[in-house]
């Protein structure tokens, strides 16, 4: 039986590789090591608590002997690792638990996993996927080409600087030791179980709620959005049968302005629920984010020609799926935002925009 460790899958994407994993690979052994940050919720996966397939495990990535001491206990032969601190404007508030838990944490998964390999046969099919952004990049002019998997790195905020320290010490680990890595680097994800201080489902419940959409600056960022499920599987796809030491870039080719997502977003919601009204005039353009990229993009040529990936979710139509989801959760929704949610909601963006606007603009 494989056993695969994934780090991080109570978060986001985590959540949705887990799940997706299940169904399609039901033999396998999936090990859960998840902090439970703010970010990482366990009721998101509550449903298989007792399934003996899947075992959960609170810890720290930054901690070793956590770390070392679940491939003592476990015959783990495969890593996706997901775990890390992701927020771009939490990382400039706050910028060194990203080094922790971005850096030394993937140290630590990817020495403890050197040391638990080193002595194993090759058929024992040992790999570890190191699962990265597209921001590490840097930022792209309007009339630039893509990012191709042999562009420089030029990281802007200590996230995206972070997570390309983490991407560096895994192509070292490969060319060093021979140590069956993969890296991939992905553009923006949406859909179900995010957390709601990125844009889409940040603006979703603003909007709900008759609060003000923040922009940054005047909205022309562009960014290109992948439906999460089509991340999850290139991801397995790129665990199963990328080439080892290869990094492959996964993006869907939908590029948008921040303010044409969001519009197109609050369009959606208001097809799905016409009893709102329309929400555009909740639109609000605020202070720009320090060091904020322009625009990210990536030529995703590699990864559709040698390994047949390719997005199969449109914009619209996984804006609608994930407008629905949140719709149906929105008990979720409420007990994820926490006292410390908002705190952060007011250190971030202020008392104008926690508060509801005047009922004339909500109500729209
Ligand atoms: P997320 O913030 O939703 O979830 C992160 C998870 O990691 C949480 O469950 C959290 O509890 C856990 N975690 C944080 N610190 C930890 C620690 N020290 N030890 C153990 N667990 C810890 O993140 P996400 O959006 O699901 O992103 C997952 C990965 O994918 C990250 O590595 C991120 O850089 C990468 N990525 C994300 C996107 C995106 O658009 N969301 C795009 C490209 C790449
Ligand atoms: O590109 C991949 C990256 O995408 C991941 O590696 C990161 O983990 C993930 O957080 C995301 O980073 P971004 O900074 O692009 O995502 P975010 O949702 O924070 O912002 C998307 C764009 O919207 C960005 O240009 C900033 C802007 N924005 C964001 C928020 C939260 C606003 O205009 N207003 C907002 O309130």
């Amino acid at each position: 039986m494989t056993t695969l460790l994934i780090t991080g899958g109570a978060g986001f994407i985590g959540t949705n590789f887990v799940r997706f994993v299940r169904r399609v690979r039901p033999g396998w052994h999936l090990i859960n090591l998840d902090l439970l940050t703010y970010a990482g919720n366990p009721e998101n996966l509550a449903d298989l608590a007792g399934d003996p397939r899947y075992t959960f495990v609170q810890g720290d990535i930054a901690d070793w002997p956590t770390v070392s001491s679940l491939f003592a206990a476990h015959p783990i032969r495969r890593v996706v690792h997901l775990a890390a601190e992701t927020h771009v404007d939490r990382s400039i508030l706050d910028p060194g638990v990203f080094v922790r838990t971005n850096v030394v944490g993937t140290f630590n998964l990817l020495e403890a996993a050197r040391q638990a390999w080193k002595d194993l046969p090759e058929d024992a099919g040992c790999r570890f996927l190191h699962v990265s952004t597209d921001e590490v990049y840097g930022s792209l002019g309007s009339e630039d080409p893509p990012c191709s998997e042999s562009s420089p790195y030029a990281p802007s905020s200590p996230y995206s600087a972070s997570k390309a320290a983490a991407d560096w010490l895994a192509r070292s680990y490969f060319k060093t030791y021979g140590f069956p890595v993969l890296i991939t680097n992905c553009s923006n994800n949406y859909g179900p179980y995010q957390f709601p201080e990125k844009l889409i489902p940040f603006a979703l419940c603003q909007a709900l709620e008759g609060k003000p959409v923040p922009i940054y600056g005047a909205g022309g960022n562009i960014r290109d959005w992948l439906y999460v499920e089509d991340h999850c599987a290139a991801l397995l796809e790129v665990l199963e049968r990328g080439r080892l030491g290869e990094t492959y870039n996964i993006g869907a080719n939908q590029q948008r302005t921040n303010l044409e997502l969001v519009r197109l977003l609050l369009q959606i919601l208001a097809e799905m629920r016409p009893d709102l009204g329309n929400r555009q005039s909740l639109i609000t353009f605020v202070p720009d984010r320090p060091g904020h990229d322009w625009r990210y993009a990536l030529n995703t040529q590699k990864i559709a020609d040698t390994l047949g990936w390719r997005p199969r979710v449109t914009l619209e139509e996984g804006l609608k799926r994930t407008v629905a989801w949140y719709l149906e959760h929105q008990d979720w929704l409420e007990r994820v935002r926490t006292g410390e949610y908002r705190r952060f909601l007011e250190t971030q963006y202020g008392q104008a925009v926690v508060q509801e606007k005047e009922p004339a603009c909500g109500g729209g």
